[in-house]
């Protein structure tokens, strides 16, 4: 499917749409460069999820929690070099364990994404209208 947006909070709706489908254990896959509203798109998605949680972007924190019933994380793998130092941050047990997952920056550690996983790609940057694709 193949979404346009003109404006964040576009974007966060697009999320939100998605999050209503979504299941315990599904990993949703993030691509796109550097602003192109990745983390907006999780924030909308999360509003659906658990409406109180405050979603911020995990660039330096790599993992955000944000509890719910099945438990939501969202990643961020922009500092991560490969699948020693994803490890180290309990990854792959929480990817194991029935949560949602959120992950961008999924082109740092292909390997590191479930084949199943849902991949949300964002074109566009600055203030252009971004072209979002889900498969
Ligand atoms: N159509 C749009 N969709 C999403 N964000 C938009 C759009 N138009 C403008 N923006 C702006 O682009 C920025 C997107 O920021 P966001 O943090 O969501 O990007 P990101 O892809 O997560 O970046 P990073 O790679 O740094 O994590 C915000 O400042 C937002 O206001
Ligand atoms: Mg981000």
């Amino acid at each position: 499917m193949i979404f346009k947006s003109g404006s964040a909070i576009q974007t966060e709706q697009i999320g939100s749409e998605l999050a209503k489908k979504l299941k315990p254990g599904d990993f949703v896959a993030l691509y796109g460069d550097l602003g192109a509203g990745k983390t907006a798109f999780v924030r909308g998605a999360v509003s659906v999820l658990n409406p109180r949680a405050p979603v911020c972007s995990p660039t330096y924190s790599i993992v955000n929690c944000y509890g719910g019933d099945p438990r939501i994380y969202h990643f961020d793998l922009y500092r991560i070099e490969n699948e020693d130092d994803l490890y180290s941050t309990g990854y792959y047990d929480y990817v194991e364990e029935g949560a949602i997952v959120f992950c961008e920056w999924c082109e740092k550690v292909p390997s590191a994404i479930p084949e199943n996983a849902i991949k949300v790609t964002i074109k566009g940057d600055g203030d252009s209208e971004r072209v979002i694709e889900i498969c």
